[in-house]
């Protein structure tokens, strides 16, 4: 047996690490650093031109077809999670031995391998070995991105399903979730523990990602407490007072998260509805991928209780911030990954969606929060900034971009 195959006879069927140590840009961005988000929008921008050069090289039978195959990527990317290639080829194995391994049928598993090779996620190499790319590393279950659990997550029956009830969706009430689920998102998830399970952990790839760059990005030395709300497992504030050691926080979130969330220093959960009373006492709130679950009159509602608890928790110095990071939405549709959000949210949610930076301030404007400033993140996601509205017809957010 290779040395290789040996090193993965016993998986390693770690969580992703848990970032007591503040994980790094290379694992969590694949990039050696925290790359300026204007390069990563051009590098977006280049690879959508591309795309559609490719696409527009086609005749349209061919294209529809392409689409209409697509289906197989994220299904052909989940079987190798759930056979554990990934963490079973950490060298070169070859083919006839890892089927072994796997106690499969080789010609069967090369069908998969051939699929898996054109689109990079593992190396067919001409003398019949498996060999892991850049790719395959990050799909390993200790991988400490944990961006594997994305690859579970977007395959699992549920997400299929409501995708395939896309047109309910477009009823102005419609929710294909809950059209082929029978309940909403949330509900759902709440009966159904080990998917809920995974998607708390496709969540934590993003909050990780996001804790890193909220940490480069904001200013956080005169800060102390940190509320997020629909923080998830907490991996965001892990990351965060990781980074930041002086820095505690507190994740809002629905019971039952709370009670699957790992035990961390200074990181501590607080059941409760976010709809109803968010707590005070904070210099921070930070709402991460939560306004976008919600339509216009629930994200106001929401943001009104921030703002309420913003409030409520006194004259602090520096003011309290309420932080909302979104992928951000364009007038012109382009090939990223606010547009595939985009359209996620209309799949799994009864009137989610991405919006503009000028719609979510609009937002908090309707809330009672003014939009102080936003910036732009490398992972095409924005950050908005508010502070409470004392006056709520001081400032009229900039209207530099329209949907
Ligand atoms: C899309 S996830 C985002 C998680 C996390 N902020 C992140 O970026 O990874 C939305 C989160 O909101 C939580 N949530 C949903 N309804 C909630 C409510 N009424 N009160 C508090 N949290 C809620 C969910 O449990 C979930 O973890």
């Amino acid at each position: 047996m290779t040395d290789a195959l040996d090193h993965a006879a016993e998986p390693r069927h770690r969580r992703a690490a848990d970032p007591g140590v503040p994980p790094r840009p290379t694992d969590v961005l694949g990039a050696p650093g925290i790359p300026p988000a204007g390069l990563t929008r051009l590098a977006v921008l280049g690879r959508s031109l591309l795309a559609r050069l490719h696409r527009g090289s086609a005749p349209p039978p061919s294209r529809i077809l392409e689409a209409a195959l697509g289906g197989l990527q994220p299904a052909v990317l989940a079987a190798l999670c759930h056979l554990d290639i990934p963490d079973r080829i950490t060298g070169p194995v070859p083919l006839a031995e890892l089927a072994d391994a796997l106690d499969v049928d080789t010609d069967r598993l090369e069908r998969l391998l051939r699929f898996a090779h054109v689109h990079g996620w593992v190396r067919l190499d001409r003398r019949g070995q498996v060999r892991p790319t850049r790719c395959t590393a990050f799909l390993r279950r200790d991988h400490p991105g944990g961006w594997r659990a994305w690859a579970v997550f977007a395959a699992g029956s549920e997400v299929t399903a409501a995708l395939g009830e896309l047109p309910a969706a477009l009823a102005t009430t419609g929710d294909a979730f809950r059209t082929a689920n029978q309940q909403p998102f949330f509900a759902w998830m709440a009966a159904h523990p080990s998917a809920h399970a995974r998607f708390d952990a496709a969540m934590a790839a993003g909050a990780r990602m996001h804790g890193l760059l909220l940490a480069h990005r904001l200013d956080w030395s005169a800060r102390r407490r940190v509320c997020d709300i629909g923080g998830g497992d907490g991996t965001l504030l892990a990351t965060l007072t990781a980074h930041h050691r002086h820095l505690e926080g507190v994740v809002l979130e629905l019971p039952e998260v709370v009670a699957r969330m790992p035990d961390r220093a200074r990181v501590a959960g607080m059941v409760g509805d976010a709809f109803d009373t968010v707590p005070h006492g904070f210099d921070t709130y930070l709402l991460v991928n939560v306004v976008h679950d919600w339509d216009d009159r629930q994200a106001r509602r929401l943001l009104g209780r921030v703002a309420e608890a913003a409030r409520a928790s006194g004259a602090t110095a520096p003011p309290v911030q309420v932080v909302v990071v979104e992928s951000r939405a364009r007038r012109r549709p382009v090939e990223d990954i606010a547009l595939s959000a985009d359209t996620l949210m209309l799949a799994l949610t009864p009137g989610g969606r991405e919006r503009t930076v000028d719609e979510l301030a609009a937002l908090g404007r309707a809330a009672g929060l003014r939009c102080r400033r936003w910036f732009a993140l490398p992972s095409g996601d924005v950050a908005v900034v508010f502070a409470t509205a004392v006056d709520q017809t001081a400032s009229r957010p900039g209207s530099s971009e329209r949907r």
